[in-house]
């Protein structure tokens, strides 16, 4: 039951627990002096922090049990934000990375929270994924994972990613912000892992920018043969809002799309309420804890309720 989160283990259909983790430290340095004594993830992006939605990209993937990975300084907001997730019928545990190590670091200090046969999906706290029928897809690709799967779309600035090359339909190279791109294909900041990564990110040694790097492993995994990138193509969005530019354009689309349709992006209390994890008496409590704004208005029609 929604009141029982905490003890419970999420499994997938092949009977193989998920977990999630937000990668939410890091400097923010481009984002500097904004984020000179905030974490850039608690930023808003147009109407709700920025961390709801690598959140709520998880919780369409149907993963509930999830880590969030902070600065020191700044973990008690992301739990004073986000509680230990029951409100959302998620399990929410936080854990400390006390310097920006790199993405891969992630899973090594979450390693003493996992089961040896956990599977994990590692998302960027910076990342907006956006488009019709994306928690299917998320879910086909967790279920047919065999090893990675990782996730590309194109970009105009290619030397800012991680970036896969291709030979016909085989992946044979993955490069971290390459000097010369071999192809403008970038692998944006979701990956889906077997338990096999939590052994795999021991061997992985820091890069020149003294990171364990996310595409170092993608890179083991791309050896071994178990490294499935799946394009996302034309009908799908990826924003990630780590500089003023990108961060304005991000608010600015989701703006537009929501006032448009009335239906807003990423919205947890929504994605939970029709996952079922949640029913209509909690979300009435949040309403009445924040009557009247623009958000409350929209719970209280998700829910049948007058404004
Ligand atoms: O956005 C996708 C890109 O994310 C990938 O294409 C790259 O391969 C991958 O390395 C990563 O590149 P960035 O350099 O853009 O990542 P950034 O340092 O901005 O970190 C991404 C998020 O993870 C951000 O929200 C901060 C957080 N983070 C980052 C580091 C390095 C942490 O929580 N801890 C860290 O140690």
């Amino acid at each position: 039951s929604e009141n029982n989160v905490s003890v419970l283990r999420y499994f997938d259909n092949r009977g193989f627990s998920m977990k999630g983790i937000i990668m939410a430290g890091g400097k923010g340095s481009r984002l500097s002096p904004v984020t000179s004594v905030i974490s850039k993830q608690l930023l808003p992006v147009y109407d709700k922090p920025m961390i709801y939605y690598p959140l709520s990209t998880l919780m369409l993937a149907n993963i509930r049990d999830i880590f969030i990975i902070s600065d020191p300084l700044n973990v008690v907001h992301y739990q004073n934000l986000l509680g230990d997730g029951s409100t959302w019928g998620i399990n929410i545990k936080y854990v400390v990375q006390n310097k920006p190590n790199g993405l891969a670091e992630g899973l090594i200090l979450c390693k003493k929270f996992l089961n040896e046969d956990d599977n994990i999906v590692l998302i960027c706290g910076d990342n907006i994924f956006y488009g019709h029928n994306l928690a299917k897809l998320l879910i086909e690709s967790i279920k047919n994972n065999n090893g990675a799967s990782v996730f590309a779309c194109r970009v105009n600035n290619p030397k800012d990613f991680g970036i896969v090359n291709f030979k016909g339909n085989i992946p044979i190279s993955i490069e971290e912000k390459p000097k010369n791109p071999k192809s403008n294909l970038a692998i944006t900041g979701l990956y889906i892992y077997d338990n096999s990564a939590l052994k795999k990110v021991f061997k992985i040694e820091p890069s020149k920018r003294g990171e364990l790097e996310i595409s170092s492993l993608n890179q083991l995994y791309l050896e071994e043969n178990k490294l499935t990138v799946v394009e996302l193509g034309r009908g799908y969005t990826w924003l990630d809002t780590g500089n003023p530019d990108a961060l304005l354009t991000a608010s600015q689309f989701i703006q537009t799309i929501e006032k448009r349709q009335g239906l807003k992006i990423c919205c947890p209390e929504e994605i939970a309420f029709n996952n079922k994890w949640i029913n209509k008496d909690k979300i009435s409590k949040l309403i009445y804890n924040n009557q009247g704004n623009d958000y409350s208005k929209y719970l209280k029609k998700l829910i049948g309720l007058n404004s």
